[in-house]
């Protein structure tokens, strides 16, 4: 990382890690308690053994407005089950777009691990499904331990070194809880366009599930318009949480990390490079081992400038002046004067990658492959990348370039033979493929 005060150690890096803030905090006020020490064990049917398993430590709720969001508003305390099965229904409830065919589903299909069912590098949303988003659509599997936002981060128990920007929701950042998160894609013209909060509520008045809205929340539920889209917002954040759904640890790699199946040779060679420090060096931001019982999210949540291609098939880039530079902008408008923190986004899972047909959040890649050998020869053959006689680092202007990260795998001088060979690199993909949920690896045998 080279954004100035950040640290340098690459090692450190890959200790972030940070236990979940929005779950307590709606367990806390709201009584939306599965304890979640047990939640990911016993969701996994790992049952008994020695073998680690995953675990949400203990957190307290950061921000006060967090706090005042989940104050108890409402006249009958709700059920997380109660809450869950309304969160899905809204999830999939194309009517909660002005389109009427828009749901959250549509662009987080549950089958492609809550991720996007197709390769576009953005989704068309918006009144007639027309409109080209700006960035590639995440999955949403296993972000429970995505800590609020914050431009200093520092490990639990270990004060002494600051990692960085860290956390929140979406490419930058910037929505610090799932409730938070759920307003922008309801509010996107680009997306489900309605004109506010209570145009939504409107409809969820109307929507077969009411009633159930009102045997969870109360009777009262919608006579009050920032209780009921309170009740909406925290029903799709309660879903989110649902460990079944969003963070089974089903993934072959999961059943390895409980001693129970073993990895390919070369599987476990790929596991290896993704580790190796001077190889693929994957792991000091995707971390992949077992940390305080806790098993790996495959991101630390911290924000890096990669310095990927620009993906001239964004329509907003055909303004050559352009430039989404995530943390500082133009989505994120906070952090703007901060021209260190420009083009630094939000590392993502690496779980069920294999999956995904559009990688990077300009969507500019779509084969894993690609992403890979980008890694390895972005500063070995930069125009390769970037084009002949172009700039490196396109997509950034040029005051921002020294923002991005050469630690290895990058950092090799043009000319040089890249980090990882051929054979190397698809026993990395060999190993990614093991990141793949169970009841999801159907769909990745018929790609
Ligand atoms: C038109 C496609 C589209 C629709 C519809 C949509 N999303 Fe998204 N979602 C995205 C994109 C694109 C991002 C990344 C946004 C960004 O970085 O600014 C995203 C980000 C997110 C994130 C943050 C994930 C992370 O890694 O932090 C969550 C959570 C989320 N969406 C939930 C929802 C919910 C809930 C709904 C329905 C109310 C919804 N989305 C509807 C495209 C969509
Ligand atoms: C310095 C931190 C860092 C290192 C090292 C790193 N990554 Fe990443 N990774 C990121 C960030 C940040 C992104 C998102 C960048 C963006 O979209 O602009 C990302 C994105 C990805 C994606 C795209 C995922 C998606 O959902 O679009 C894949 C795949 C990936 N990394 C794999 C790897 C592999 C394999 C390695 C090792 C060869 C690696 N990463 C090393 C930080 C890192």
């Amino acid at each position: 990382m080279s954004g100035g005060k950040l640290t340098k150690d690459p090692a450190r890096r890959g200790l972030r890690f940070r236990a979940c803030a929005t779950l307590l905090a709606s367990c806390a006020s709201v009584g939306a308690c599965r304890d979640p020490a047990v939640q990911p064990g016993t969701a996994s049917t790992a049952g008994s053994g020695s073998s680690p398993q995953p675990t949400v430590a203990t957190q307290a709720a950061s921000a006060g407005a967090a706090q005042a969001f989940y104050a108890d508003r409402f006249s009958k305390k709700p059920e997380p089950a109660a809450m869950t099965e309304l969160g899905r229904a809204l999830f999939f409830d194309p009517r909660l777009s002005v389109s009427g065919k828009m749901a959250c589903a549509t662009c987080h299909d549950p089958r492609f691990a809550y991720g996007p069912p197709n390769d576009r590098a953005t989704q068309l949303g918006g009144p007639e499904l027309k409109l080209s988003g700006l960035r590639a659509v995440p999955s949403l599997r296993y972000l429970q331990t995505v800590p609020p936002f914050t431009e200093h981060y520092y490990e639990e128990g270990g004060a002494e070194a600051d990692q960085g920007p860290t956390g929140g929701h979406t490419w930058d950042g910037r929505a610090d809880t799932l409730h938070d998160q759920a307003r922008l894609p309801l509010l996107s013209p680009l997306e489900m366009a309605n004109p506010s909060l209570e145009a939504v509520v409107a409809k969820v008045e109307q929507a077969p599930y009411a009633a159930q809205f009102r045997a969870a929340f109360g009777g009262d539920v919608f006579s009050d318009p920032t209780r009921a889209t309170t009740a909406v917002l925290l029903a799709l954040e309660v879903f989110q949480q649902d460990p079944k759904e969003f963070y089974p640890y089903r993934s072959r790699y999961d059943a390895y990390l409980r001693g129970r199946v073993n990895l390919s040779a070369r599987e476990a060679r790929g596991l290896a490079l993704f580790a190796d420090p001077q190889k693929g060096n994957c792991a000091s931001c995707h971390p992949s081992g077992v940390r305080s019982g806790a098993f790996p999210a495959f991101s630390d949540f911290g924000f890096v400038a990669l310095g990927v291609p620009r993906n001239s098939a964004l329509p907003a880039n055909r303004d050559a002046g352009f430039f989404d530079l995530g943390l500082c902008g133009p989505l994120r408008t906070d952090l703007s004067r901060h021209r260190e923190y420009c083009g630094l986004f939000r590392t993502p899972t690496l779980r069920n990658v294999s999956l995904r047909r559009v990688f990077f959040h300009n969507g500019v890649f779509h084969r894993l492959r690609d992403v890979i050998r980008f890694y390895v020869e972005r500063d070995t053959n930069p125009a390769e990348w970037y084009g002949k006689g172009g700039s490196v680092f396109d997509d950034l202007p040029a005051d921002a370039r020294r923002n991005v990260d050469r630690e290895p795998p990058f950092g090799r001088k043009p000319g040089r033979p890249p980090a990882l060979n051929e054979a190397e690199m698809m026993d990395l993909i060999a190993f990614l493929g093991t990141l793949t949920d169970e009841d999801l690896v159907p769909v990745a045998a018929k790609r």
